[in-house]
């Protein structure tokens, strides 16, 4: 008996491949896999508390419950996404996790996926654009194709990022005006576990330095995830929902703080200083 859900066995992701990719990384090892779970986050944060060591890395082929920020669902493509979940335990403010999470995928997306991206030649031009939406969605060409919700407790972060890689999200009339695939925004299959690597060692380098303190490491991924920042000079919505109350503010996104608040000059003239939210 065979459903929707059912992963082809050649489809599934190749983790011996991806171990092998990232030998001598500290962030994805271990590498725990499953078929199918629930949601990765919440695993990961059961195996942290139990003493699972940094870097544990939980991931699958279909997450079943898969949870996205102020209580939303995380859709499933089930044998399409990267879905990944990193036991973490930093010690440097999460605003920088942050900022070096949503750097790192972006970065990895345009390694792996757009190598020609900021060429002036005419081929270059067609490239989608790889950008980070304030503070930490990444864009392909306008479009959301990854998440990340980052849950902190009793010191431990628990680091979810959800990449659309393969399929398509163009027949589905909920998602398709604001998401996307890797693979509609590029118009080809993306390798999971090229992605993966390439993500695991960017993001295991940026989490090294934080963590070995420093300014200069600060102030590098500071400008590198500033110069993604696709929300600024635009004008934004910013809807806040969730347990601080409701608010809807406009006005348009002038800068970031050195913390990565977002700056929003309000059409009254006010600057309010923006520390959470969603920006459309
Ligand atoms: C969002 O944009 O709302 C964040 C989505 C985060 C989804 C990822 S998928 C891996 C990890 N496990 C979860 O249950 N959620 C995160």
């Amino acid at each position: 008996m065979s459903d929707d859900r059912d992963i082809p066995a050649g489809d599934a992701l190749d983790v011996e491949a991806i171990r092998c990719g990232i030998a001598g990384v500290r962030l994805g090892d271990p590498l725990v896999y499953f078929p199918a779970i629930g949601s990765t986050n919440t695993h990961a944060l059961e195996l942290a508390r139990g003493g699972a060591a940094e870097g544990t890395l939980v991931t699958t082929d279909d997450q079943t419950a898969g949870r996205g920020r102020v209580g939303r669902v995380w859709k499933a493509l089930p044998g399409q996404q990267l879905i990944l979940s990193l036991v973490l335990r930093p010690s440097f403010p999460p605003h920088l996790l942050v900022m070096a999470s949503a750097l790192a995928v972006a970065e990895a997306i345009a390694a792996v996926c757009a190598p020609n991206e900021g060429d002036n030649t005419p081929e270059g031009d067609n490239t989608p654009q790889v950008a980070i939406k304030w503070p930490n969605d990444v864009l392909v060409g306008g479009k959301k194709v990854c998440g990340i919700l980052i849950e902190t407790s009793e010191g431990i972060a628990i680091l979810g990022m959800g990449l659309n890689v393969n399929g398509s999200l163009v027949g589905d009339a909920e998602l398709a005006t604001r998401a996307t695939t890797l693979a509609d925004a590029f118009g080809h299959s993306i390798s999971r576990e090229a992605l993966a690597i390439e993500l695991l060692q960017r993001l295991d380098a940026a989490y090294t330095s934080l963590q070995q303190g420093g300014d200069e490491a600060r102030r590098v991924l500071r400008e590198a995830w500033r110069d993604r920042l696709i929300t600024l000079g635009q004008r934004v919505t910013i809807r806040q929902t969730g347990g601080q109350g409701e608010a809807t503010l406009t006005g348009v996104a002038q800068d970031v703080a050195d913390d990565g608040a977002l700056l929003l000059r309000r059409d009254d003239g006010r600057r309010m200083v923006i520390t959470w939210g969603d920006v459309e």
